[in-house]
């Protein structure tokens, strides 16, 4: 596996290799196996294709607000360059900040409409900094497919928005969330949370999965009906405080106002202490009445 730590020693190795076929994985690193199941199934990807993968490892200063956790965020590099060449990562793009981001850099990609809820709302400027950063890693790695986590629903909502109004030649993935156990979704922050935080976690997972299958059975006549469902249930979390929870169009993110036909997705993001949580789950389109 080659491991690329600036721009150009990335356009040297992909300099005999453009007609190859490309899958990338982009990554800010700390990874579990929520992260080594995107490289399996670019693997998969990959060897249809006859490529390779390619995963980047880069903390994006600029999808972090002033007040999150950029400086604390985990970089265990040795760790995690040790599991991507056990998924069959083929090189491993790992820039540091001056070498991605000129000092007056005075240009950002920003989606104006899916990225404006949710997250959005109460994390200002964090999907410009995703747009931008992941904009840059399809021109400087030039992937004709990227894999993105479903946990991050939003995201991979805006990304699949980017490509399309932008033209990106790239085709975009998406991989299943993975869970521990209990339910709680892997994600690099479980780290932060306390031994107690950590037990009371799982009931994010728990009460999206009751309410979505309420729903499915026509349990609530509302979406109103449904939130009030979920808010009561998620009331038994003494350690959280609720950020969100939507009930939206799967591809618009639009909140739905009655149930009609829409593939319907549900979000929430809950803080325990200072780590912040997110996590969603569908409701099949054939459920609905
Ligand atoms: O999902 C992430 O880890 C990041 O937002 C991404 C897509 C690598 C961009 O920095």
């Amino acid at each position: 596996m080659e491991v690329l730590t600036s721009k150009t020693e990335l356009r040297d190795w992909l300099a005999d290799r453009r007609s190859r076929p490309r899958v990338l994985v982009p990554t800010m690193g700390a990874l579990h196996r929520g992260h080594t199941s995107l490289f399996d199934r670019a693997r998969e990807e990959a060897d249809a294709l006859g490529g390779e993968v390619v995963a980047t490892i880069f903390v994006n200063p600029v999808q972090f607000g002033p007040n999150e956790d950029f400086d604390a965020y985990p970089r265990p590099l040795e760790a995690d360059l040790a599991q991507c060449r056990e998924h069959g990562v083929d090189a491993v793009f790992v820039p540091v900040v001056a070498d991605m981001y000129e000092g007056d850099r005075s240009i950002t990609v920003t989606e104006t409409r899916l990225s404006t809820t949710l997250c959005g709302a109460s994390r200002p400027g964090h999907f410009d900094g995703v747009c931008t950063v992941v904009a840059k890693l399809f021109l400087l790695t030039q992937p004709d497919a990227a894999v993105f986590g479903e946990k991050d629903y939003q995201q991979l909502a805006v990304i699949r928005r980017m490509v399309r109004d932008l033209d990106f030649p790239v085709r975009i993935l998406a991989g299943a969330t993975v869970r521990e156990e209990d339910g709680l979704a892997l994600s690099s922050r479980n780290v932060y949370l306390t031994p107690e935080q950590r037990a009371q976690a799982p009931i994010l997972q728990r009460t999206l999965a009751a309410t979505a299958q309420g729903i499915a059975e026509g349990r609530f006549a509302t979406p109103q009906a449904a939130r009030e469902g979920f808010l009561e249930a998620f009331g038994e979390a003494t350690l959280a405080r609720l950020d969100y929870f939507e009930i939206v169009d799967a591809a618009s993110l639009e909140a739905v106002e009655y149930f009609g036909k829409a593939e319907l997705r549900l979000l929430a993001a809950a803080f325990f202490g200072k780590t912040r949580l997110i996590d969603n789950v569908g409701v099949g389109r054939v459920a609905l009445g």
